[in-house]
């Protein structure tokens, strides 16, 4: 949540952060805000809302030139989206301009001491309280930034990203971080901070991870990286390997499009070099260590969102596989509900961002009760998987719609990666056996394409159906997550009433739902699976229609048996049981853009949402 972006160089500052911002809106976009500084002064324009609105303000009220330069996009926590409260705030003696990403948890006590004091705040953030805090600390520590930010931090509590531009040292940003997201770009007589790499890769792949608690200090020629006390750390630099083009629409109208089509490459991607030539789960990258997945007694997933659903599916196929419990956990409840964890479990952190501040204190919860941790993860160098024992990254590429779609998939497909290696390390499948899953997940890019080569109809009935106002979505075993999948891509999308089910469950309280004419999504069970499953959704059917229901079915490919229950069929290939959601889940994908679209609404960037969840 909140998107930062800081430069110091040769280019034009606000050319960089702006773009910077541009390609960091999905994280927030309830204000922008930029600061740079010229001859001594520091000038700042923000405005609430979108971008757009700052670079109107900024083509009626330009800024002066500058190498120098910060920029943020906000996601409101403490004060309403308004240009007040709009970032960077600026110190009383307009020396120190601040940027923030977090929440600083005792700022209600900063405020007070610094009210008490004399000083007169002018927003409801949080974040101000740090831009006076600075300008307290840099005279007594003789004008010495870095220092004065050290200070201050060692004050706060909570999660921060913090950058810091002082009108007397034009060269100089500064920037600290605690359980908050912040890269690094490396650059030649530039250098580069961002929540996220994308603002930076037009200019540079070079990067640095930062860890807990550090501070950084970027000069054009110099990156200098201490912890809290002053100390200098080794910080771990990496390749990202993608480029800008991978951020683009790259000719989509938006990004959730092209992520949608994106999606079979991203499948291939995420088992690239993860299958020997002898049909071999090989995850050596991971740094699974094979005796502890030996010793292993149970397997709990934490996630929140889309990154649950992956792992309810996930749950399915390793219990299946491996015969060991899988819990799926919300990470928002997790710790907080005393779980039995410990040395036998492996606890797997599934987020595509690597950010979520949710799952990433449930990850740290499972260490402490001394767990064994894995991470699923998409985006390199973010912290949860440099906190887990173990990563496997999906290689989804960068994922930019705040609707998750590719990383879905991805998610299982790593997941089920992990269910298989499982497996063959503790001897619990047969070779063939776990060829035979193999094969099946080889053929998924193409069958993943081939759905994308039909969605018309879905798109049709999703113009038709756009003034719904529910939709309710049932599925049986692994449709039941991707029930649940399909429901929260229309409430985020689409702002409509929308419940995923198990469609056993229907009958025991939410069927008072339906009446004349309510669209039910029904994801239907391959009848060459378990044929019950299939028997049973059929009866399902029955029941909702028998109400008034309007049925639509995705069911595969010559489930001829379906036809006389659905009022419309969205046919997806025929694939074995626990490859159906990798097909299933993208009819429900294009059909909630569709609707959102239809609606007028802004698909790309919902309201109230942010791509990256980084408070509780
Ligand atoms: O980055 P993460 O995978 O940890 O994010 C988890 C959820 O916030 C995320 O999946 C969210 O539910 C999506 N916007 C849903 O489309």
């Amino acid at each position: 949540m909140c998107g930062i972006v800081g430069y110091v160089g040769q280019k034009q500052a606000l050319e960089v952060v702006v773009a910077g911002l541009r390609r960091l809106e999905y994280r927030g976009y309830d204000s922008a805000g930029v600061a740079v500084i010229s001859e001594g002064v520091l000038e700042v324009r923000k405005r609430a809302g979108k971008l757009a609105n700052l670079e109107e303000l900024l083509g009626a009220d330009p800024l002066p030139q500058s190498t120098t330069g910060i920029g943020h996009t906000r996601w409101a926590t403490h004060g309403g989206p308004t240009d007040h409260n709009a970032h960077p705030h600026v110190s009383e003696d307009t020396r120190i301009a601040v940027i923030h990403n977090g929440i600083i948890e005792n700022f209600a006590e900063l405020r007070d001491e610094l009210r008490a004091a004399g000083v007169q705040l002018t927003s409801e953030t949080d974040t101000e309280v740090a831009a006076h805090m600075l300008a307290r600390e840099v005279p007594i520590v003789d004008g010495d930034l870095p220092e004065a930010m050290r200070r201050v931090c060692r004050r706060l509590e909570g999660a921060f990203t913090l950058v810091a531009l002082d009108r007397e040292q034009p060269d100089l940003v500064v920037a600290a971080r605690r359980n908050s997201p912040l890269v690094v770009g490396v650059g030649e007589g530039e250098n580069f901070l961002a929540s996220d790499v994308a603002a930076f890769v037009e200019h540079t792949r070079h990067a640095l991870e930062l860890g807990q608690d550090q501070v950084v200090v970027l000069t054009p020629d110099d990156i200098t990286v201490t912890d809290f006390a002053g100390e200098p750390v080794e910080v771990r630099p990496f390749t990202v390997d993608w480029d800008a083009s991978a951020a683009e629409k790259g000719g989509y109208d938006l990004f959730m499009l092209k992520e949608i089509a994106e999606q079979p490459k991203a499948v291939a991607d995420a088992l690239r070099g993860r299958i020997s030539k002898d049909h071999r789960i090989q995850l050596d990258e991971t740094d699974l260590d094979e005796s502890v997945l030996r010793s292993i007694t149970k397997v709990v997933v934490i996630a929140c969102g889309t990154a649950a659903h992956a792992g309810m599916v996930a749950k399915y196929a390793i219990e299946h596989w491996t015969r060991l419990p899988v819990e799926v956990e919300l990470a928002s409840e997790f710790r907080y509900r005393d779980p039995i964890v410990g040395p036998d479990s492996l606890v797997i952190a599934i987020s595509q961002s690597g950010e979520t501040m949710d799952t990433l204190m449930a990850l740290r919860h499972a260490k402490e009760q001394g767990a064994r941790t894995l991470a699923i993860c998409n985006t390199v160098g973010s912290t949860i998987p440099r906190e887990s024992d173990a990563v496997l990254y999906t290689y989804a590429g960068p994922e930019i719609a705040v609707a998750s779609t590719k990383a879905f998939l991805t998610q299982i497909i790593a997941a089920y990666l992990v269910g298989l290696y499982l497996a063959q390390v503790r001897g619990l499948m047969f070779e063939d056996e776990i060829r035979a899953v193999l094969d099946e997940l080889d053929e998924m890019p193409s069958k993943v394409d081939l759905v994308l080569d039909t969605t018309e109809h879905v798109r049709e009935l999703a113009r038709e159906l756009a003034d719904s106002t529910s939709v309710l979505f049932l599925g049986r075993h692994v449709g039941f997550p991707v029930a649940l999948e399909g429901a929260l891509k229309l409430k985020e999308l689409a702002y409509m009433h929308a419940e995923g089910f198990p469609a056993g469950e229907l009958k025991h309280g939410p069927i008072a739902l339906i009446e004349e004419g309510v669209p039910v999504i029904v994801i239907v069970p391959s009848p060459r699976g378990r044929a019950v499953l299939h028997d049973k959704i059929v009866s399902n059917i029955q029941e909702v229609r028998a109400r008034g229901a309007l049925v639509i079915a995705i069911a595969e490919e010559g489930d001829e048996a379906i036809a006389p229950f659905a009022d419309h069929i969205v046919r997806v290939p025929a694939v074995p049981t626990l490859m159906q959601p990798l097909v299933s889940t993208v009819p429900l994908q294009v059909f909630a853009c569709e609707m959102a679209t239809a609606k007028g609404h802004d698909v790309d960037q919902p309201r109230n949402l942010a791509k990256s969840v980084t408070v509780e």
